[in-house]
């Protein structure tokens, strides 16, 4: 008899379920072993390996930087630190625009070397065939709409995307088409809720959303922003729940002060 507890996992099916019977569907980032274990026993439903690790690991101004191998290297820790939650891993840029065959072969090695459940690629109609080659390969896509932090130089602002009836549009459709050719999910990140609302009724796939208000199936922070790791960081959607940037500090600073006065290690640390 096996001694280790029973944990059964979340897939697309059960983010399905939770959609058909109301339940929210909660997702954070995550990017590396220890982080990924403590929000996965936290009971998260979804860790997104997002691209914003660019931003938040390696300090990049944008998303564009990292690289296929990078992110392959953050997902398999956080696979190791994971026994609940539905993995889902970034695409970088410059691994799946324009080519359906390098999308595929992207892909495959996310889930191979990574031990991915399953990728998140940026954008609509314009990547429709990269998609489709990879839901071929069995390999279940998430999709993004909204504001792609990967087109950034296209938009030339992080401000609220679809305001206007043309771009709304637009996206109305993309959420249609990419739940028609079989993305289990789509993220909707910086949307006017009222838009963002209208598309998680219009399709029956869960739509998560960031920044896109409370109407839609689901909620995704990167953690970094909710835990307050990053301190200049505000824009009005996110809620921080911790102020790890000052407690951190704080703890290094006594740190410092206990070593400076040798009041650490004291005679019960030592051998
Ligand atoms: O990379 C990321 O963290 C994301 C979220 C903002 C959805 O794509």
């Amino acid at each position: 008899m096996s001694v280790h507890k029973e944990v059964k996992r979340v897939t697309t099916n059960t983010l399905q379920e939770f959609k058909d019977s109301g339940i929210k569907i909660s997702m954070l980032t995550a990017y590396d072993f220890s982080m990924a274990r403590i929000i996965d026993s936290a009971g998260i439903d979804v860790i997104l390996v997002g691209d914003s690790a660019s931003n938040v690991m390696a300090g990049h101004e944008t998303t564009l930087p990292i690289t296929l191998d990078q992110m392959i290297y953050h997902a398999s820790s956080v696979v190791r630190g994971v026994e609940r939650a539905l993995v889902v891993v970034d695409l970088p840029f410059g691994s799946y625009q324009g080519n359906s065959r390098l999308a595929l072969e992207s892909a495959i090695r996310i889930m191979k070397e990574a031990g991915a459940h399953a990728v998140k690629l940026e954008g609509g109609a314009e990547i429709k065939e990269s998609i489709v080659r990879i839901l071929t390969a069995g390999i279940p896509v998430m999709g993004h709409l909204g504001l792609t932090p990967q087109s950034i130089y296209k938009f030339g602002t992080y401000t609220v995307r679809a305001k206007e009836e043309a771009e709304a549009q637009k996206l109305l459709e993309d959420a249609a088409l990419l739940q028609e050719i079989g993305c289990f999910s789509i993220v909707l990140e910086k949307i006017p809720a009222t838009l963002a609302t209208k598309v998680a009724q219009s399709v029956h796939i869960p739509v998560i959303g960031i920044g896109a208000g409370n109407g839609v199936d689901g909620q995704v922070l990167v953690s970094h922003d909710m835990l307050g790791i990053t301190k200049e960081f505000k824009p009005r959607f996110l809620r921080r729940y911790l102020n790890m940037y000052d407690e951190v500090q704080n703890a290094v600073k006594q740190y410092v002060d206990d070593v400076k006065s040798q009041n650490f290690p004291s005679d019960k640390e030592q051998y």
